[in-house]
């Protein structure tokens, strides 16, 4: 799979696809992340990437033409299957939905700034609208990072355990069971002994009564 991300900060971007899962999925060659500056396709002689907003108001809009320039140039390299835009307004993201990306072959995800980016731009480029909670971040960066993070990982091939990403939250619709590793004994804090007992199938049941224990109590809406 093929990430780019457009961004007029993309320096914000340089460690998280550094380390751990990402990195490793990188040196596999399962994933390639392309960092693009947006300055690099302005026009103006000061690099500028905004400016003040139709009808006056606080805040700068980012403008039309660096970010039409650097899509137009990436779709000449490729097709892309998704253009996606991280905004606060966009459908919520979830697991199914990071599922549903891990399976593409080339994204664009584009990182907004300040009062964020001109409405034409959504009109003509954008095929896809990603928020990742009720809240505002100064930019899309982070969100660019945490979507990239929950597709990457569900890769195939990108997990040592593929039954790993099977086990967690969300992935069968309930939150995952509580996990345990050493010490046995912690300060009279035991471990459940089924766990101990190398009955697979007890082992299975007891997680999945957890899980729906577990969900019931914090995330009922997701039984419904
Ligand atoms: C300060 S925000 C702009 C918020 C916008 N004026 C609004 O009220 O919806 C700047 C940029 O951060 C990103 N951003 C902020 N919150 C986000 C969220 N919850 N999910 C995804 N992206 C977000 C978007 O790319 C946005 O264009």
């Amino acid at each position: 799979m093929r990430i780019d991300i457009i961004s007029c900060l993309p320096s914000l971007l340089a460690s998280p696809f550094d380390h751990s899962i990402i990195k490793r999925a990188k040196e596999k060659g399962l994933v390639t992340v392309h960092l693009h500056d947006l300055r690099d396709f302005t026009s103006s002689k000061h690099r500028n990437v905004d400016d003040y907003a139709y009808g006056g108001g606080a805040g700068m809009v980012m403008m039309v033409e660096p970010i039409a320039n650097c899509i137009s140039y990436l779709q000449k390299e490729r097709s892309y299957d998704e253009i996606i835009y991280m905004t606060p307004d966009g459908i919520t993201l979830n697991q199914a939905m990071a599922n549903g990306l891990s399976l593409l072959k080339n994204i664009i995800i584009l990182c907004g700034h300040y009062k964020g980016i001109d409405e034409r731009i959504r009109e003509t480029f954008i095929t896809r609208e990603i928020s990742i909670g009720d809240y505002v971040l100064s930019g899309g960066e982070l969100a660019a990072a945490v979507l990239s993070d929950a597709i990457i990982r569900l890769i195939p091939g990108v997990l040592s355990d593929e039954t790993s990403a099977l086990t967690d939250s969300f992935q069968d619709g309930l939150l995952a069971p509580p996990v345990y590793t050493r010490p046995y004994d912690y300060h009279g804090q035991k471990v459940p002994d089924v766990l101990l007992s190398g009955n697979e199938k007890e082992i299975e049941k007891w997680r999945f009564d957890k899980a729906v224990e577990r969900t019931k109590k914090r995330r009922p809406d997701l039984l419904e």
